[in-house]
């Protein structure tokens, strides 16, 4: 179906949070990396869900938990379809950090040993990191860094053969980082790594928002993402595994809706992704993260892309003239700016910006390691979605500077 074509006007007006205010005096919200603002439809959607009929799925037979259950197993296909990627891959979770521990706990757990590999680009956030020191420790397995170069704040490609060893069997590497915007070429990383029989876990929070994924092409073995990253609410995020996985692949939390048969000897458990999804669902989570991405596939995201490129062109000529700015590892057309100003911490600017009613993240963004790498103590993100306009990167500008001034 041919889509309207974007207006960044018209779709603001459809988030509530950005518009109460008289419009000189709307809140400029610029960290949409760490978490959305919902749009009326997702909203909506969460009211009606709770003002009709609704109960526990899978488990009544009676109309309000059919209700609840045709709705959840319909959202389920709506992710899949969304990453174009078989339904039976599709496990729910609370985020793309209980993804990556699921993935660690289970796939890790169970098929690394002594002495294995696991290679993580210096470039991640500490959800694609912490679960595999952990799961490293329990296995005996080492954790391999592979770094960036710092200037750019890319990955060393051609450092990626070398690390690659008959011993690496992981590589965690995150879709588009969190702190600079960089995409990573992640089409050549999955065809190197698996070249050489190494599984990729994708980190999809910073990217599904931005990109058509498409996980048939991708040919990822995990990916992960979260719901409140991409207009949804929090609690609720996405595991897709390549369903050739499942098999090595054991539940990592018990409870009911897993089994098969129970006995007070042993439990048998269900051979699909259903496996890891014991008790009662997050059933609302998934219902309105599913209209989230219906919504969002509603609309031309091209031109949304294109807008933001354009506020992200807006915002690197605006602050290029301070005195001292250094801008990060910085990615063209990317909805992230990762900047600082010599001699000005950053979150006192934070601070002095939040007085102005400007949002933006300061510090080291869950990526210590990444920061440490780029020679810095922390940095100053700018977040920008397809509800920004040009007059909120203009007043950010102009509240940098008068901050500038006084510090
Ligand atoms: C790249 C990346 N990975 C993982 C996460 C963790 O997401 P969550 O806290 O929703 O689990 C984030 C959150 O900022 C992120 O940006």
């Amino acid at each position: 179906m041919p889509k309207t074509p974007f207006h960044c006007e018209a779709i603001r007006l459809q988030f509530p949070s950005l518009n109460g205010a008289e419009k000189n005096k709307q809140p400029v919200y610029l960290d949409s990396a760490a978490t959305t603002q919902k749009p009326t439809a997702v909203i909506e959607c969460l009211h009606h869900y709770y003002s009709s009929a609704h109960a526990n799925v899978h488990r009544g037979t009676h109309d309000f938990s059919q209700s609840s259950t045709l709705r959840f197993d319909a959202a389920r296909q709506r992710i899949a379809q969304f990453l174009n990627a078989p339904e039976e891959g599709i496990i729910w979770t609370r985020g793309a950090t209980e993804g990556i521990n699921l993935i660690a706990q289970s796939y890790a757990l169970n098929t690394l040993k002594k002495g294995d590999e696991i290679l993580i680009s210096e470039m991640e956030h500490h959800a694609n990191l912490v679960p595999w020191q952990l799961v490293a420790k329990q296995t005996g397995a080492k954790i391999i860094k592979w770094p960036m170069i710092p200037k750019i704040a890319e990955l060393d490609m051609p450092a990626l053969d070398r690390l690659i060893n008959k011993n690496t069997k992981i590589l965690a590497v995150a879709h588009i980082s969190n702190v600079t915007g960089t995409r990573h070429p992640v089409e050549k990383i999955i065809e190197k790594a698996h070249q050489k029989g190494v599984v990729v876990v994708l980190d999809g929070a910073q990217a599904v928002l931005h990109e058509s994924v498409n996980l048939k092409k991708l040919n990822a073995d995990f990916y992960v993402f979260s719901g409140h990253k991409i207009f949804g609410p929090e609690g609720i995020g996405v595991l897709y595994v390549n369903p050739k996985h499942l098999p090595s692949m054991p539940p990592w939390q018990g409870g009911g809706k897993i089994i098969e048969k129970v006995r007070f000897s042993e439990t048998t458990f269900l051979s699909s992704a259903l496996k890891f999804e014991p008790g009662t669902p997050n059933i609302s989570g998934a219902i309105a993260l599913a209209c989230a991405i219906e919504w969002l596939e509603s609309i031309d995201r091209d031109g949304a892309e294109k807008h933001i490129a354009s506020l992200q062109a807006q915002f690197i000529q605006g602050i290029s003239d301070i005195d001292g700015i250094q801008i990060f590892g910085l990615q063209k057309g990317a909805s992230v700016v990762a900047f600082g100003i010599e001699g000005v911490h950053h979150s006192d600017l934070a601070t002095l910006l939040d007085k102005q009613g400007i949002a933006l993240r300061s510090g080291q963004h869950c990526a210590q390691p990444f920061i440490e790498g780029l020679g810095i103590s922390g940095c100053l993100r700018v977040s920008i979605a397809l509800y920004n306009t040009h007059d909120d990167i203009l007043r950010c500008i102009l509240a940098i500077k008068k901050a500038c001034e006084l510090l």
